[in-house]
């Protein structure tokens, strides 16, 4: 009886550490999942913090989200370029808007909801 008992209890461990290592990596997949998504919400309050007093005036020659020609000529269709340029500044662009605090996410999801209103503005 004894060695039955602790083969199933020994069982019993391992299922559960399989259903435990099941669980971890769901949870790892959908974190990535989620951060690999832009957060326009976030994106919008960040360009609005931190974004806008430039890409709403035009000040230093920062394209308006409103000024679609201003955008012909940069890599609207290469959102990681231009969030590259805009982390790690690009010409006239200061690195991060000279907002050296803000993330790397913060300021990928300021360049998204950027490009969806310029692409709002066609
Ligand atoms: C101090 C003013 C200023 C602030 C603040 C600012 N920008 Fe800019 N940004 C510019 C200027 C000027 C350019 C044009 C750069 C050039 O071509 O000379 C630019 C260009 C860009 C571009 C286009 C880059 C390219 O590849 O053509 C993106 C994207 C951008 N900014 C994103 C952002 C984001 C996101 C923020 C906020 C986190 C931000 N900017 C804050 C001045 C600013």
């Amino acid at each position: 009886m004894v060695p039955n008992r602790s083969i199933s209890s020994t069982i019993t461990a391992a299922s559960l550490a399989l259903i435990l290592a099941g669980c971890v990596s769901e949870t790892k997949t959908s974190m990535r999942n989620d951060s690999s998504q832009p957060d326009y919400v976030r994106g919008r309050y960040v360009y609005n913090a931190f974004c806008a007093e430039c890409h709403d005036s035009g000040e230093g020659g920062a394209p308006t989200l409103d000024d679609t020609e201003a955008w012909e000529s940069r890599s609207l269709g290469f959102p990681s370029l231009l969030t590259n340029h805009a982390t790690e500044g690009f010409l006239n662009m200061p690195e991060k808007g000279a907002h050296t605090d803000l993330s790397d996410d913060a300021v990928r999801d300021a360049v998204q909801y950027m490009i969806r209103e310029i692409a709002r503005g066609e």
